[in-house]
């Protein structure tokens, strides 16, 4: 019997190893995006949720581990686009820190940025998903 040149084993450790990798890649958010991300929420979210993300009990909550944060990326958008959660409040129009208009690459950025600062983990939220949830994918 030949022998085979690289052994079975190696191969699946290998394909398994190219595998986890790709995932990993997948989860982490590129600095760029982070860096902007940080900018935006030190000038429009920090005031208030803290820079730490803690925010003050009673006033502003806690980013840290919340549901809204780490939920659908079309909740949180709402919740910053138009300050609702629910879908029959969409037509209220209010803008969740009205002091800061934020563009659409803006809203993308600090979104993403909260969902994965903090010891926050959770997907970006894509330009895309921001202006479908505006109704501006036409
Ligand atoms: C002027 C103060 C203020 C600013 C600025 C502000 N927030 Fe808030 N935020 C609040 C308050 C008060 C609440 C709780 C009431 C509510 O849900 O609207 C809240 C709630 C939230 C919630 C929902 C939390 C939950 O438990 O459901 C999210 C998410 C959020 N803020 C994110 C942000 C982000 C991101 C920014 C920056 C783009 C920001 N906020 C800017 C005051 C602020």
């Amino acid at each position: 019997m030949r022998r085979r040149l690289i052994p079975m084993n190696v191969v699946i450790a290998a394909l398994l190893f190219i595998l986890l990798s790709l995932d990993l890649d997948k989860m982490k958010i590129p600095a760029p995006v982070m860096q902007s991300g940080k900018k935006v929420y030190e000038r429009a979210c920090s005031g208030c949720h803290q820079p730490g993300g803690e925010g003050i009990s009673g006033l502003y909550p806690s980013l840290i581990d919340n549901e809204t944060i780490l939920g659908s990326q079309n909740r949180l958008i709402k919740k910053i686009v138009f300050n609702v959660t629910k879908p029959e409040e969409i037509h209220a129009g209010k803008l969740h820190s009205p002091a800061y208009p934020l563009g659409n690459q803006e809203i993308a950025d600090v979104l993403t940025y909260v969902r994965n600062c903090f010891g926050n983990k959770a997907g970006p939220v894509t330009v895309r998903e921001v202006k479908r949830v505006k109704g501006e994918n036409k």
